[in-house]
């Protein structure tokens, strides 16, 4: 698998990452960690290194099958994880808090739900409007100090809080969110990231599952909480959406590969990006992302798709 550097990090790549935030059950519904293991695996199995999850990504269990995926194999694996958000007793997102005294208990914890000595990429999950950047930052610098983290990354975070966080230490990353069509960061993260050398692990690149096209093309809709009253799927914006999937699946079908390589490649092929994090509940999705990576999309492909992601904006403007 291609391999990219991340940032000014010293540390390499693969092009895919695995994504593990469905693994942890709760709002993506019922999960299966025995098939989260398997995907976990087979994705390393096939060249994968970067795995991503959370101590919120059900509320450790997320991490708990991670540990269990990669016992025996550590060295394979470039780990990250985040810290800072909080969650009530039905296990929902009760805020955010990555104050000193927080990020101290979630590092602990996330290394023994993991069972490693370090985590190799350690992110702050959201900004939290109630502590510093630089108390945040200065934490983490500590906890690279002493060895318990390699490389230092933020998640969701905009330029100017980038900018702060890089007075406190060497920011290796940012985590976005970015596919088709979710392009806010083309207009100051990437270049900022691109100026800067910092890495760009860039999230749900096929859009939660919905560029796959399965929810647009089929009568399968999710029933999920996190996705069954999602709102590019409801009224007339389901419809120009649908319009849109289909014209992007001919481009798929002409080059032979199934829709989501196309929407993870789409991805790979912009610049300042340095992983796609793709979501894979079982060894199936993991194997069919993964082989995204033995092709790109060339330049009139890429071409086509933006004219066709034009029209679909275009038409969404007309809905406001
Ligand atoms: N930092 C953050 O705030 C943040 C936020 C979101 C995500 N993330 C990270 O990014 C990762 C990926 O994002 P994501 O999971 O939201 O979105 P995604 O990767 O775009 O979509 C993943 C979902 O799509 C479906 N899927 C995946 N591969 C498929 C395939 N080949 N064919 C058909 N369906 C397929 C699966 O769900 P179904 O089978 O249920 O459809 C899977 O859970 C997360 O796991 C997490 O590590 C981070």
């Amino acid at each position: 698998m291609e391999t990219r550097e991340l940032g000014k990090s010293g540390i390499s790549l693969g092009v895919i990452g695995v994504g593990c935030w469905a693994m942890g059950g709760a709002f993506w519904g019922p999960a299966d960690d025995q098939a989260s293991v398997q995907a976990i695996q087979r994705s390393l199995d096939l060249g994968a290194n970067f795995v991503d999850t959370a101590p919120f990504y059900g509320i450790g269990r997320s991490e708990e099958v991670v540990g269990r995926a990669i016992k025996g194999r550590r060295e394979q694996v470039i780990l990250a994880t985040k810290f800072g958000l909080t969650w009530n007793e039905k296990g929902n997102l009760s805020g955010h808090d990555s104050s000193r005294k927080r990020i101290l208990q979630e590092i602990d914890d996330s290394l023994r739900r993991l069972d490693v000595d370090c985590i190799d990429l350690y992110q702050a999950h959201w900004p939290d409007e109630n502590t510093s950047i630089e108390e945040i930052i200065t934490t983490m610098v500590e906890l690279q100090q002493q060895g318990k983290i390699r490389a230092i990354g933020v998640s969701n975070y905009s330029v100017e809080q980038m900018k702060e966080s890089m007075k406190y230490c060497q920011l290796d990353s940012i985590q976005p969110p970015y596919n088709m069509f979710q392009r806010d960061i083309e207009q100051e993260i990437l270049p900022f990231c691109r100026e800067n050398n910092i890495g760009v692990v860039s999230y749900g690149p096929m859009y939660q599952g919905l560029l796959t096209g399965k929810f647009f093309l089929t009568d399968q809709r999710p029933s999920d909480p996190l996705r069954s009253q999602h709102h590019e799927l409801q009224g007339e914006k389901f419809d120009i959406n649908r319009d849109t999937i289909l014209k992007l699946k001919e481009i798929a079908d002409a080059r032979g590969k199934p829709l989501p390589q196309l929407a993870i490649n789409w991805v790979l092929a912009q610049p300042g990006i340095t992983v796609a994090i793709c979501g894979a509940r079982n060894s199936q999705q993991a194997e069919q992302n993964i082989a995204a990576a033995e092709w790109s999309l060339d330049k009139r492909e890429l071409d086509k798709i933006e004219e066709i992601l034009a029209e679909r904006t275009q038409r969404l403007s007309a809905l406001e």
